[in-house]
């Protein structure tokens, strides 16, 4: 079978280093290794607008900013397409087709919607559009034949969704679509980094992100005021390192080549984390240590980042042509689902004739 790989991001915000080391990094590695067929890495704007409807200003703003952050960091527009969602008006087509395949019940069970919807306030008044978005990413992930989607571990009940239009569709219609599978990080930690002040999750609306895009003193000004474990006061005090986002951080971004270039005197994380645990490190040794592993991982990103801003034309010029690519591929996609769903009558000869036939005297 072939390996056709799709993902994409909603452009509300610049990137951060948990977009990064949940899935970015992924992808460059999936792209690097060669090992797909095709590529697909969308900007999910119409998804973004489902919930920012009065804020079309911000997603305008947004795109660029993602499509550099995807620059950025390595994802290549020779070897996969990037692209952005409206741009392919195929994919709102198959979401109204969709749509009769998935009741209103289920949707609302879908744990991502729900915690969404409290998120957001929506309480009783939740946009028709927000409610359908699970519906329109099953679109952006069949109108590709999509079997891969490298994702973050909140997408999975996405992903479910997904199957299960997909089952009902090929059941009513027949086997048209293609059942996805969701591709998480390998290594446990990379799959939710905490924010910098230890909460759950990097959030933008909470302030507690590093972006790709940071330069080096906000990135160590973000770091040296970070949550660490609140009990570890003196030096000499045992300390946690779990739940300790700044060794979560290491767990998630450091190697052993790292130590050897700023920290020599360990050889790797378990030791850092043992002489942490027994107490006589302090914070700010380790904290100097993550700063200089961040902005190891940051610097090529950065160097290639300004290399792209100084040329957004080329920027918009590269989301244009994969817009037109993925237009045509979900073009054929649509004329199948059509095909199979008997709506595709001035194409039907045979139906054209069996009417004739129907009527004759
Ligand atoms: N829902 C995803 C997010 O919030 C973005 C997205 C839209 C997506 N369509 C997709 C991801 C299709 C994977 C496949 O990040």
């Amino acid at each position: 079978m072939k390996k056709i790989i799709l993902t994409g991001d909603r452009p509300t915000g610049k990137l951060h280093l948990g977009h990064y080391v949940g899935s970015l990094k992924q992808r460059v590695d999936i792209q690097n290794k060669g090992d797909f067929d095709e590529m697909y890495i969308m900007i999910a704007d119409a998804q973004a607008l489902t919930d920012n409807a009065e804020n079309p200003e911000k997603i305008r703003e947004n795109i660029i900013e993602v499509a550099l952050d995807y620059l950025s960091v390595g994802l290549d527009p020779n070897k996969v397409t990037l692209f952005i969602q409206s741009a392919v008006s195929e994919l709102t087509e198959l979401t109204f087709y969709y749509m009769n395949l998935v009741t209103l019940a289920r949707i609302e069970r879908n744990p991502t919607v729900k915690s969404e919807i409290k998120a957001r306030g929506f309480d009783q008044s939740i946009p028709v559009g927000f409610l359908t978005y699970p519906i329109s990413q099953t679109s952006d992930i069949t109108a590709f034949k999509a079997n891969i989607v490298p994702v973050g571990d909140d997408q999975l009940p996405m992903l479910e969704q997904a199957r299960e239009i997909v089952r009902s569709f090929n059941h009513t219609y027949g086997e048209v679509l293609v059942e996805p599978k969701a591709v998480l990080a390998d290594n446990e930690v990379c799959k939710r980094l905490p924010g910098t002040d230890g909460k759950a999750k990097m959030s933008k609306s909470i302030g507690n992100c590093i972006y790709l895009s940071d330069d080096a003193d906000t990135v160590k000004q973000k770091v040296m005021s970070m949550y660490t474990d609140p009990t570890h006061l003196k030096v000499e005090d045992p300390g946690h390192t779990e739940n300790n986002p700044v060794f979560t951080y290491l767990d998630a971004l450091c190697t052993d080549e790292h130590f050897k270039k700023y920290l020599p005197e360990y050889k790797n994380l378990d030791e850092l984390k043992a002489h942490y645990e027994k107490g006589g490190l302090g914070d700010m040794k380790v904290k100097r240590f993550l700063n200089d592993v961040i902005n190891d991982v940051l610097e090529p990103i950065r160097k290639r980042r300004h290399e792209y801003e100084n040329k957004i034309k080329d920027v918009y010029d590269i989301l244009e042509k994969g817009s037109n690519k993925a237009r045509k591929t979900a073009q054929n996609t649509l004329k199948e689902v059509k095909e199979a769903m008997k709506i595709n009558y001035f194409e039907d000869d045979a139906l054209i004739e069996s009417h004739i036939k129907k009527y004759e005297k």
